[in-house]
């Protein structure tokens, strides 16, 4: 096959594992590039592989130093442009800033909606990111953008166990849809907890339970877990009400602020989360599984490469 012909990958400095996993799924080698840090804090970007007219994929995902990563990214598809790329993909495992969706109160900004003004103006031509805190910031793009789920991947993982979960728990009502996603593959039934956030704290509050989770191995889903309010009390809740035991299965580990702590000291049998944003050592723990979603990655760039459809590959329906 003539090189030309492959898709180039371009990887930040957030996940170099994974940068690493989907280029050899992809059978290429990652694009040399050079990166400088000055004294003054501002970063140079160099690419030093070969781009002109080429389809590139930028990998980078959102992790601390949030901001420094997302000036990276945006520096990394405008030097793209000056080395002549042809079309230039994002691929954003965890959307930087997709918690700052929507007006929450009067004069705040709907940063991720910037964010996808910034990614576009810098040179990405089209996106593909994977499940989405809302939906809705699909609509942010005026390029092509793929949403793709890692929800198959958990569930495929947690099918062949023999203590596979009795009953799906969301753990708030904007979650019951992915939730019942998840219910559905498995072949359990859902339950929902009505959460409420009273302030900015990042303090949420579980209310009721709606559902039967007594008795069942219950497994609470979410897209994402940061400070782990919101998994933690629910598994408290789910306990209270009676279930068996309980699990949790999140695609995004954030993972912020002192969750270690407390979700060692939580019922949580365990914890699945993908990779799609990189452990930090204090967070390797026996609790906490890592699926693998370089093979999701990669297929869905191979696929975009060769202009295919991705709902098979991992349909949102
Ligand atoms: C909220 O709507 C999301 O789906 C997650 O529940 C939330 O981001 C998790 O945050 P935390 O772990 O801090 O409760």
């Amino acid at each position: 096959m003539r090189e030309d012909s492959l898709p180039v990958l371009v990887a930040g400095t957030t996940h170099p594992s994974l940068g690493r996993d989907v280029a050899a799924r992809l059978g290429v080698p990652l694009c040399p590039v050079r990166f400088t840090r000055f004294s003054n804090e501002n970063l140079k970007v160099v690419i030093e592989g070969a781009v002109r007219d080429r389809d590139v994929f930028v990998l980078q995902t959102s992790c601390p130093p949030v901001n420094e990563s997302l000036m990276e990214t945006l520096i990394l598809l405008d030097a793209l442009r000056t080395a002549g790329a042809g079309r230039v993909t994002a691929v954003l495992p965890y959307f930087p800033y997709s918690r700052s969706d929507k007006l929450d109160e009067p004069g705040v900004s709907i940063t991720a909606r910037l964010v996808a003004d910034l990614l576009v103006s810098a040179g990405a031509g089209r996106i593909l990111t994977l499940d989405l805190h809302a939906p809705q910031i699909h609509g942010f793009f005026r390029v092509p953008m793929d949403h793709i789920t890692a929800i198959p991947t958990l569930c495929a993982s947690l099918a062949t166990e023999a203590s596979a979960p009795r009953v799906v728990v969301a753990t708030d009502i904007g979650e019951a849809k992915d939730a019942g996603r998840f219910a559905a593959r498995l072949g359990v039934p859902l339950a929902v907890i009505d959460k409420r956030r009273t302030d900015d704290s990042e303090h949420a509050v579980p209310h009721t339970l709606v559902g039967d989770v007594a008795g069942r191995h219950a497994l609470i889903v979410d897209d994402e877990i940061a400070t782990g309010g919101t998994i933690l009390e629910a598994a408290e809740m789910v306990l209270r009400m009676g279930a068996a035991s309980v699990e949790a299965a999140v695609v995004h580990p954030v993972l912020s602020g002192n969750v270690m702590q407390r979700l060692r000291a939580s019922p949580l049998r365990r914890l699945r989360v993908t990779n799609t944003i990189p452990l930090r050592p204090e967070c390797v723990d026996d609790r906490i599984e890592v699926v693998d979603i370089a093979p999701l990655i990669a297929d869905s760039i191979g696929r975009i490469h060769k202009g295919e459809r991705l709902d098979d590959v991992a349909s949102r329906r």
